[in-house]
């Protein structure tokens, strides 16, 4: 892989009884958006406090920039910005007002601090709302707003832990667009989401954590591709269900899921011919009003993987 920015290795956490990491192995290259795709409780926040220096592991290594997250935790946190699903704003103070006293809290040269603020503002589309309260904005426009009090410091690494989380539609639109931006700057960015359409929009790479480990990794299309293509059949009659069950059993090696009263679906290894599937239900003289092969979704496949881990 060239030239990961953030790396870790084996890394253990535990609170009490609860194994909240398991050995997680992760590599981010840079200028990426890499994807911590999982449930809750999966152990995404465990691990961005733990890359973002805010929590030591009790096993394993991981370096952000070249350095080391316990070691030389001052060196990391000059490097990155971590925002979360609880935007850190004060809510009397108007936007600008908040990302001033940010600038002097970290000590960023003041002029330079509000170009750059006037700058981000109107790049996320807060120009308008900059000497508006705070507490007069939408849960997308916070969030935005946290995100630029990161930026101003120009972060080598990006935490997001869960960026849309709580947000409507709208809000979640306005942060892809943020963050799609920020990756035309070159920062490298780690999101953590429950979300697989937003995994899919945004990472480049998708690492699938489940309960502390990472159980799967790639690109969207690579993950997709991975547990191979998922075939759809319309029926033009539900009494064709149980024959065609069984054609589609014996294809696929697993017992299709019924997606509606007259339709089946299965996931099925690379390699099958549409022609020759037609030709099967055929033979079992099941009239197929529809019949699809296509790639699974992204939810699909995170069942999928999800599952086999479960009966392993
Ligand atoms: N400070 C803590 N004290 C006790 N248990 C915790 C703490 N932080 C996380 N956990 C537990 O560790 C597991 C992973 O949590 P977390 O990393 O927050 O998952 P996620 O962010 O993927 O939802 C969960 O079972 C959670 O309850
Ligand atoms: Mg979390």
């Amino acid at each position: 892989m060239p030239d990961p920015i953030v790396v870790a290795e084996g890394l253990h956490k535990a609170f009490g009884g609860t194994r909240a990491l398991r050995g997680l192995d992760l590599s981010v290259p840079r200028g990426t958006v890499c994807g911590l795709l999982g449930p809750n409780g999966a152990g995404k926040t465990t691990a961005v406090r733990i890359l973002a220096t805010l929590s030591d592991p009790d096993a394993g290594r991981a370096a952000v920039a070249g350095y080391d997250v316990v070691r030389d935790a001052r060196k990391v946190r000059e490097r990155i910005g971590l925002a979360g699903q609880y935007a850190a704003v004060d809510e009397k103070l108007t936007g600008r007002a908040n990302l001033r006293m940010f600038g002097r809290l970290h000590h960023l040269p003041r002029r330079e601090a509000r170009t750059r603020a006037d700058e981000l503002l109107d790049r996320f589309g807060l120009a308008d709302a900059a000497d508006r309260r705070v507490a007069g904005y939408s849960g997308g426009m916070r969030r935005r707003l946290d995100l630029i009090t990161c930026l101003l410091r120009r972060p080598k690494v990006l935490f997001l832990d869960e960026p849309t989380t709580g947000l409507d539609p709208r809000g979640r639109a306005e942060i892809w667009g943020a963050v799609r931006a920020l990756v035309g700057d070159g920062t490298t960015v780690l999101l953590t989401t429950q979300y697989l359409d937003e995994a899919d929009q945004l990472a480049d790479d998708i690492a699938v954590i489940d309960r502390g480990r990472v159980i799967a990794r790639g690109t969207p299309d690579e993950l997709k591709a991975a547990i191979g293509d998922r075939l759809d059949v319309v029926l033009e009659d539900p009494s064709g269900l149980r024959p065609a069950a069984v054609v589609l059993h014996g294809l696929a090696g697993t017992d299709p899921a019924m997606t509606g009263r007259d339709r089946l679906s299965v996931p099925l290894p690379g390699g099958h011919r549409l022609a020759d599937i037609v030709r099967e239900l055929d033979r079992a003289g099941v009239a197929a009003a529809d019949i699809r092969l296509r790639r699974p979704t992204l939810d699909e496949v995170f069942l999928r993987l999800t599952a086999q881990k479960e009966s392993a």
